[in-house]
């Protein structure tokens, strides 16, 4: 899959909007994660709002691409009543890493800005949102289109892989 080799982070973008039906299929490409015993945890918010991007850039000293972003799509977790409620974090990830992919296969760009497990982050994102109590923050994913590029570097180093 070309996508998982050419995926970089991209922090900065064009003016120009992006269609509905793009948001569609990277929140279903999200969908299409493992998780653990199939719980499916996520909700997504996706922010147009450039008020709300605004602050939500603000949350930390690395979300300042937000502000940018044709758009941010925020995936959140039920926080409360999973079945396997330890591993919701780790499907979250799975769920992210999925939408960063279809983002770069469609041409656009992004990147994730971390917030769970920070809980001071979190709490920060679930106010701005109005989040209601069950559900939490999980990362900020702003998407545009790139107005950076660059080759992405290979990290392959046969030193870190062990044959037993
Ligand atoms: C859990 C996590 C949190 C991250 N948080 C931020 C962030 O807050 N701000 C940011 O600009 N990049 C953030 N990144 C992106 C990383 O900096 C980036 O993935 C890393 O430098 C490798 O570069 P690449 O994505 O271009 O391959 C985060 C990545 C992950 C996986």
């Amino acid at each position: 899959m070309s996508a998982i080799f050419e995926r970089i982070s991209i922090r900065k973008y064009e003016k120009k909007s992006v269609s509905d039906e793009m948001i569609k299929k990277i929140i279903e490409a999200g969908c299409a994660a493992p998780s653990a015993g199939n719980q499916q945890p996520w909700q997504f918010y996706v922010v147009k709002n450039n008020e709300i991007l605004e602050k939500l850039s603000h949350v930390h000293q690395w979300a300042g691409p937000v502000a940018e972003a044709d758009f941010a799509i925020v995936p959140c977790y039920k926080n409360e009543g999973l079945w396997a409620q330890e591993f919701a974090h780790v499907d979250m990830a799975a769920c992210t890493e999925n939408m960063l992919l279809e983002i770069t296969e469609l041409g656009l760009g992004a990147v994730w800005i971390g917030i769970a497990p920070d809980e001071a982050r979190t709490k920060l994102v679930n106010d701005i949102l109005s989040l209601p109590k069950d559900l939490s923050s999980f990362a900020i994913i702003p998407v545009g289109y790139p107005a950076e590029s660059h080759a992405q570097e290979s990290r392959y180093d046969e030193a870190r892989i062990h044959f037993i």
